[in-house]
């Protein structure tokens, strides 16, 4: 092979490698920004699912003698999606959000938030597994005051 023939196969090697690179770079950022965007919709049909549970929770701990095997189901549902939530605002995912820049610039007290409405959704369902109705109202109570107060501060609108 002469000198510039080997020099040539050295570079189309060389070209072939760094296009690769790029290449697996590119599709790396895709998934990644892929899944920042899963990450809005995911924790926005979690927030969905939970605003439509709560109500129909409320309704059926109104009721006089509740369907209580409904309302372990409906509020195994709610808890399950009230914690998926503290892994679903991750840093970069605010495209298409309506969460506010104040969600990560203030992410401690952000996740605290988060977490008191959590509690209350927990001790929700533990009395709902106890049939304690009073308690039940009580927690809901509790969780649905969190609303609003976060919205307030961390979602703009
Ligand atoms: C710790 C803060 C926090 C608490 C507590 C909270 N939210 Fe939200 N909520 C948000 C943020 C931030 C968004 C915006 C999410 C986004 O668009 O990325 C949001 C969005 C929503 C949405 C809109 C979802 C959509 O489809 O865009 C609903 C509905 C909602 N919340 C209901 C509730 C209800 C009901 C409660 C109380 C039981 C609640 N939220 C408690 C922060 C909170």
């Amino acid at each position: 092979m002469s000198v510039s023939k080997r020099v040539n196969t050295v570079i189309s090697a060389l070209s072939l490698t760094l296009s690769l690179a790029i290449t697996s770079v590119a599709a790396s950022e895709n998934v990644s920004t892929a899944s920042l965007i899963q990450d809005v919709e995911q924790r926005q049909t979690a927030f969905s699912n939970i605003d439509k549970q709560q109500k129909q929770i409320s309704k059926a701990l109104g009721n006089s003698s509740p369907d209580w095997q409904q309302l372990e189901v409906q509020s195994a549902e709610l808890t399950a999606h009230s914690a998926s939530l503290q892994t679903l605002f991750v840093p970069g995912s605010q495209s298409g959000s309506k969460a506010k820049d104040k969600v990560w610039d203030n992410n401690i007290k952000f996740k605290a938030a988060l977490a008191n409405m959590d509690n209350s959704f927990i001790k929700m369902d533990s009395a709902i597994k106890q049939q304690d109705q009073y308690a039940a109202k009580g927690a809901l109570k509790e969780a649905n005051k969190t609303c609003r107060s976060c919205h307030r501060q961390y979602r703009s609108r």
